[in-house]
């Protein structure tokens, strides 16, 4: 039995371990309930006593010589050996590069561009702060028009007179300075009210707006030019109406109605049940206006017109709530696509 103290020694001492699944090897083969050194501390069992005494103290060192090991190889392997190391599975396709779509309203914006385009008009810009005389006074309103009063307009200045423009029509006495007719231009951009925000109003929004200024132009033009938009917008059975109506810097002026997308014409909630929605107000251009912007009316004539991207927006993807396009909720923004042509 000595001997066999001393071979299993000699075993213990050159087992080498570097993993795990030696270590357990170790385990096994010295240390466990079947392993060689509880199997010799059974044999020890039948030894007479005086043996017991001497072999019993082998035994107990290897017991603590094997213990001792597999304890500190233990700590090793756990610091070092077979860490579990993520594999890099080459035929997993790849994760999807989230491309980015444009908003609505740009949508919307790029395709009125593109129809006007097309039917001769070019694109021209104008400031979002303004002053009085191109916001108002150029445009032929009076002095106290309720439009210039604080609960609609955001003044940034009341003297002298500096305000964020509350429609696009400022840009047309600047287009009117900067070139002499002819001129065919739309100019989109961003407007401010100050209204309370609901589902129908907003302290911005957008529009286009549009102005035609040649020798002989007539409301036939301004009939027909819409009339094609609306139509190139929308198809071709869309409908449209001339409502009369006023604005300081047209004469005569007109609401612009087109039949109701969402009903058809029968009636619903988004048209009032009266199955048309406004979406622009159009005019010929006032005479004064002509003059503000040092043109003859005598020699020429012109018409123009106003339109809320929003409102041509909704009727295109059947939006109905105007908050939704500034809340920036991409769940909401990814939904849309170009609309073709
Ligand atoms: N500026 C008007 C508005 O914001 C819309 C408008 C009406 C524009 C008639 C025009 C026009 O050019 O001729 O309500």
């Amino acid at each position: 039995m000595e001997q066999q103290i001393k071979s299993i020694e000699q075993e213990v001492r050159d087992f080498t371990i570097t993993s795990n699944e030696l270590l357990e090897n170790f385990r096994l083969k010295f240390i466990s309930k079947k392993g060689l050194i509880p199997s010799l501390f059974e044999e020890l069992k039948k030894a007479s006593p005086e043996e017991k005494k001497k072999l019993g103290k082998e035994l107990n060192a290897l017991k603590q010589l094997a213990e001792g090991k597999y304890k500190s190889a233990q700590e090793e392997t756990e610091n070092t050996a077979d860490k579990p190391h993520e594999e890099i599975d080459l035929s997993l396709p790849v994760i999807p590069h989230k491309l980015g779509n444009q908003h609505p309203l740009s949508l919307t914006r790029y395709r009125i561009i593109e129809i006007f385009e097309r039917l001769g008009f070019n694109l021209a810009d104008g400031p979002e702060i303004e002053d009085d005389w191109h916001n108002f006074t150029a445009l032929n309103f009076p002095p106290n028009h309720p439009a210039r009063e604080m609960q609609d307009t955001f003044f940034i200045e009341k003297n002298p007179d500096v305000l964020l423009r509350t429609h696009t029509s400022n840009v047309q006495v600047r287009l009117m300075k900067k070139q002499p007719p002819p001129i065919r231009s739309i100019m989109p951009g961003r407007v401010f009210r100050n209204e309370a925000i609901s589902a129908r109003a907003h302290c911005f929004f957008h529009q286009v707006e549009g102005l035609y200024i040649d020798k002989n132009v007539g409301f036939a033009d301004l009939k027909q030019t819409l009339y094609s938009f609306a139509q190139e917008m929308y198809g071709k059975d869309i409908k449209i109406r001339y409502r009369p109506s006023f604005f300081p810097f047209t004469e005569p002026s007109a609401e612009i109605d087109i039949s109701c997308l969402i009903c058809k014409g029968k009636g619903c909630n988004l048209c009032k049940h009266s199955g048309w929605v406004e979406i622009a107000g159009s005019g010929m251009v006032h005479p004064n206006v002509l003059r503000h912007g040092n043109i003859d009316p005598e020699e020429y004539t012109g018409f123009a017109f106003g339109m809320g991207i929003e409102r041509v927006t909704q009727l295109l993807f059947q939006v109905n709530d105007l908050r939704l396009y500034s809340e920036n909720d991409t769940r909401f923004l990814r939904q849309f696509r170009p609309v073709l042509s």
